[in-house]
């Protein structure tokens, strides 16, 4: 957990019910329009990772792009879209998994990075843990090396985040 989570966890609303009855939806939205606490979540994540040699940031469509831009862009290293199925034209690899809410894929292109790069896994919440897993395994099965998986939102009632753990990979969350 980051010094400023119980502010960003402060400015991020809960929309019961949302997309489908028994769902408790985490909407970043309020943090994204306030700048100040936009900046202080970028932060936390530039804090972070400005020391440890990264050299990409790759994020998870689409709420992922949101943070992951501006935190590659801080850094000074590249940033890889992680799409879902579909999106990308070049020559993609895939995983499938599901959601707390049904089922999808996400894709990367096969020349996103180079071998051996040091890369962040970004995305905006973790629940079940299968997007930020099936991302991660797309960084491995390229020969990315795996720094973290980070997120804004952790809800570890759902195991996400200690599945992804057990897999092996560090979690950091700003908030839970
Ligand atoms: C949400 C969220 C994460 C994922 C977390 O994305 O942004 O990517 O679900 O769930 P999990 O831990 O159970 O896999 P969603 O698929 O709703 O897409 P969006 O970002 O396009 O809204
Ligand atoms: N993605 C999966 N579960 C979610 C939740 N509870 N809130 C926001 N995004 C989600």
């Amino acid at each position: 957990m980051s010094i400023y989570g119980d502010y960003i966890k402060s400015v991020i609303r809960t929309v019961p019910d949302w997309p489908q009855a028994g769902v408790n939806f985490r909407d970043i939205t309020p943090l994204l329009q306030n700048s100040a606490a936009f900046r202080k979540l970028i932060d936390s994540f530039v804090h972070r990772y400005q020391e440890l040699e990264v050299d990409a940031v790759a994020a998870i469509d689409a709420r992922g792009f949101i943070i992951g831009a501006p935190l590659a862009y801080e850094l000074g290293c590249s940033f890889v879209p992680v799409r879902k199925k579909g999106k990308l034209p070049f020559k993609t690899i895939s995983e499938t998994y599901s959601l707390e809410y049904g089922e999808s894929s996400v894709e990367l292109h096969s020349d996103a990075f180079q071998k051996g790069d040091r890369i962040v896994v970004m995305d905006d919440l973790i629940a079940t843990g299968g997007t930020m897993l099936a991302a991660a395994k797309l960084i491995q099965r390229s020969g990315g090396h795996v720094v973290e998986t980070a997120t804004i939102v952790d809800l570890p009632e759902l195991g996400g985040s200690e599945k992804i753990r057990q897999s092996g990979h560090n979690v950091f969350a700003v908030c839970s």
